[in-house]
């Protein structure tokens, strides 16, 4: 077993370090930045359906729930249709109004999520077109589907999804993208250029590894809190959710994602010195909004773990404790500032001695509804 986890203590901090990897892998034969061009084999017979679509819904559960929240920013901000995200679970028992015009995206690492499936079913007899977002090849999920893009993530063997989750998000990029350049909503000039920086994504996702020594050193300070909130504006607030999902199911600490904004109209009411606060507030059109989120929650004497884009000055003067990323386009801080949330939640659960890659009543594909 050690020789399979590659010298790592646990398969999941192995997948993590494995993420410059496989996102190069999801990218491989895919962009073509000098060109300015995205290349989708698996959708590319329905190249004339996606160009006149009125509707996107995604439906997916857990972990690939938050990448579809992230692909909901992409492609509404990059192909210009709405899109709604729909727990599976939800979706399926509901009546929802679907029809042959529309396009289904289900999102799955295993391939095998009973509520997804029975969602793509569902979905499938009203009409619409299907298409698959799936990790491991041949899975029932991709064979229920009428077309679609595997992640190539390698084998995900910790129950906490990570590698699967960037790739998701790799690949929901690269759909926003291709539809954009069908609808000719993305000029191909900026097409280049978003191209051109997510080649360079891998690298600075290794960059954004380097945070792991001082990732730990928060870690020893926040082992045994009880509670904790996460915060994020725009696409950071899937991010948020998707760092609260991870330190509960390994560490078992409850922990809320919230949008940063939501939190007075509620969640505030929480805050007091005990209680971390992570915000992710790299520098990005909420930057300023995400400030005075993080001003609220030192006025009430929160503890503020921030996420920041490298070389930051203005969350430094604030926050307790400052994680820096690489500066990146907006569409692609989400592929960066998952990756401390990961190893933070890692580095927890391990200090709490927790079996971090087997949590306890999690499976890693939930087979039944
Ligand atoms: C992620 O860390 C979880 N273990 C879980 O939420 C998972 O993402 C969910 O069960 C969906 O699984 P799937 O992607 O294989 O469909």
């Amino acid at each position: 077993e050690m020789l399979e986890k590659g010298g790592y203590d646990h398969f999941m901090l192995k997948e993590i370090y494995e993420q410059p990897r496989s996102i190069r892998d999801c990218l491989r034969g895919r962009i073509y930045p000098e060109e300015g061009k995205v290349q989708l084999g698996g959708i590319k017979e329905f190249v004339d359906k996606l160009k006149n679509i009125d509707r996107i819904i995604i439906v997916a559960c857990g972990t690939s729930w938050h990448a579809g929240l992230v692909g909901e920013y992409l492609i509404e901000e990059y192909a210009r249709i709405p899109v709604e995200v729909e727990y599976a679970s939800e979706f399926r028992y509901r009546n929802p109004i679907i029809t042959e015009k529309d396009v289904v995206i289900a999102i799955s690492q295993s391939g095998e999520t009973a509520d997804t499936m029975a969602a793509i079913e569902m979905a499938k007899e009203k009409g619409a077109t299907i298409f698959g977002i799936c990790n491991v090849v041949g899975a029932s999920i991709p064979r229920l589907t009428h077309a679609g893009v595997y992640t190539h993530a390698g084998p995900e063997i910790g129950v906490a999804s990570t590698k699967a989750f960037t790739a998701q998000v790799t690949v929901l990029t690269l759909i926003a993208f291709y539809i954009g350049q069908q609808r000719g909503t993305i000029t191909s000039s900026k097409l280049i250029e978003l191209l051109t920086e997510l080649d360079s994504i891998p690298d600075k996702i290794q960059i954004a590894l380097k945070s792991n020594d001082i990732v730990k050193e928060i870690s020893e300070k926040f082992k045994d809190s009880r509670n904790c909130l996460f915060l994020g504006r725009g696409s950071g607030f899937p991010v948020a959710l998707e760092g609260a999902l991870k330190l509960k199911e390994i560490s078992y600490i409850h922990a809320e994602g919230y949008p940063a904004a939501e939190m007075k109209h509620g969640p505030i009411a929480l805050i007091d010195e005990e209680m971390p606060v992570v915000v992710i507030a790299t520098k990005n059109s909420s930057y300023e909004k995400v400030i005075s989120n993080i001003q609220e929650v030192k006025a009430r004497k929160g503890v503020v773990i921030a996420i920041v884009t490298e070389g930051d000055i203005e969350v430094k003067k604030m926050a307790d404790y400052c994680i820096e990323i690489p500066d990146a386009n907006e569409a692609f801080l989400p592929l960066l500032a998952t990756i401390p949330l990961q190893l933070l939640s890692y580095h927890i659960a391990v200090l709490r001695g927790c079996n971090v890659d087997q949590p306890r009543n999690l499976a890693k594909s939930v087979t039944v509804e």
